[in-house]
């Protein structure tokens, strides 16, 4: 397995790019499926083990990718499959995004359950709940979603969320695209994964209104095209990037990026004491030599990132005060915390609240990655601990961060990856 050493202390500066979004990757990659003639050109797509992973169970229903410098090619002119098995669907619980796409083209789909989480119960039931609405059978058997229109093609409807998600709306939208008739998605989700699948499948032709907004109304089409397309930045590798420049009190530009989509984010970063300024396509952050404590409430964009929240977390633990981390989205998203606390911060978990006492002085040692998010937390504190941090089961950070030593070593950290042994 591989880890990460980092001596802390360096204060990060200089430039850097952000790279192509996973989490709207994911999407775009699974409406691919929608057409049944012609080759896709996908720019911006990072190079990412779940982008392999998504690749692969693609394949396996019979896509035909190609992925180099950050394009990736997809043809799914031969795409016979609708089975999504459980060893590839379980690598991953985004698999979940190939039933709508399926379903709306063949009338059928079977996907795998996906597994659990390491960050608490992540439901599908309004991905199911969405099909339905939309005129599939649903049943669970052996471990299966089996979905089958019952008028063989699906139809247009109402679908209200009862809370917004972006998987489900995903889900909806590409199932919505080749409907019969007209559907509306009300308390939809607007983050930007959705507003550039919207994007997408418009480009491919489906007829969408709304897009960026929490009520779509897509009018279903008969067929679709593939076409060339330039995904969006990683709003999330973004604010981590910014927040390592926060911890290590330095100053760096990000290129690459619309600030807009970041505001929830860079206004927690002005209010805890940092200079930020931005362009069209780019950000400044100078980190001040005292942070304040910020307390931030993760909640659905355009607020705060669930995403984020780990991250700020660690950046809080060397803010002067006290503050305070509530996600509204997962709320047992806390596996970092322990770790965190082992690095030297004091942080109590109440009520499904972080309550962190800042500024601590971190020192370095052997840490657990439990998932992406707080993966990236734990290099956050390595960044700014004193002596060597170790972050094991790296694995989970090359999930969602492209080139992540590469870039922190380009802004000064010092930061390699190590193979090591684990002993069970
Ligand atoms: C997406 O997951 C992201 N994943 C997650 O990023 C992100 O944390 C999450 O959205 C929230 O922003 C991808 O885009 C691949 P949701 P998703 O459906 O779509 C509940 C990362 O670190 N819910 O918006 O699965 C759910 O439990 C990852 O990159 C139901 O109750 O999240 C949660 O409380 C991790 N039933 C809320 O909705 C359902 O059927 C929002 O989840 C679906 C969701």
């Amino acid at each position: 397995m591989d880890k990460l050493v980092i001596r802390g202390g360096n204060r990060l500066s200089g430039r850097v790019t952000a790279s192509g979004s996973k989490n709207s990757s994911l999407p775009v990659i699974a409406a691919t499926l929608l057409v049944g003639e012609g080759r896709f050109t996908l720019h911006r797509i990072p190079d990412l083990q779940d982008i392999r992973t998504f690749t692969g169970l693609l394949d396996h229903l019979g896509t035909e990718t190609s992925f180099s410098d950050n394009t990736l090619t997809v043809s799914a002119e031969n795409v016979e499959s609708i089975l999504a098995p459980y060893e590839l669907v379980k690598k991953m619980r985004a698999s979940i995004y190939v039933l709508g796409p399926l379903l709306a083209r063949f009338g059928e789909a079977r996907v795998s359950l996906p597994g659990g989480c390491a960050f608490g119960p992540r439901p599908i039931d309004l991905h199911l709940m969405a099909m339905e609405k939309l005129g599939a059978e649903i049943s669970i058997e052996t471990g299966f979603i089996r979905a089958k229109a019952k008028k063989g093609k699906l139809q247009g409807g109402c679908i209200d969320f009862p809370i917004s998600s972006v998987g489900a709306t995903g889900n909806a939208l590409m199932a919505a695209v080749l409907a019969e008739g007209t559907t509306t998605l009300v308390n939809a989700a607007a983050e930007p994964e959705i507003e550039t699948l919207c994007r997408f499948l418009s480009a491919m032709g489906a007829h969408i209104e709304g897009t960026g907004t929490t009520e779509l109304r897509i009018e279903g089409v008969d067929r679709l095209r593939a076409v060339e397309f330039t995904n969006v930045f990683d709003r999330i590798e973004a604010g981590t990037l910014l927040a390592a420049a926060a911890i290590t009190k330095g100053s760096i530009t990000l290129d690459g990026v619309e600030p807009l989509q970041l505001r929830s984010v860079l206004k927690k970063f002005s209010l805890a004491g940092c200079d930020v300024t931005h362009s069209d396509q780019s950000v400044t952050l100078e980190s001040p030599e005292t942070l304040r404590a910020t307390s931030v409430t993760a909640k659905p964009y355009p607020s705060f990132p669930t995403d984020m929240q780990a991250q700020w977390t660690a950046l809080m633990t060397q803010a002067e005060g006290v503050s305070r981390i509530t996600d509204k989205v997962y709320h047992e998203r806390f596996n970092h915390i322990p770790e965190l606390n082992r690095l030297g911060a004091h942080i109590d978990i109440l009520k499904n609240q972080a309550v962190v006492h800042g500024p601590r002085k971190l020192s370095g040692t052997k840490v657990m990655s439990t998932d992406l998010r707080a993966s990236a937390c734990l290099v956050l504190a390595g960044l700014v601990a004193d002596g060597v941090t170790e972050v094991l089961r790296v694995y989970h950070l090359d999930r969602g961060y492209e080139k992540i030593e590469e870039k922190l070593s380009g802004l000064g950290a010092e930061i390699s990856r190590e193979k090591y042994q684990e002993f069970i």
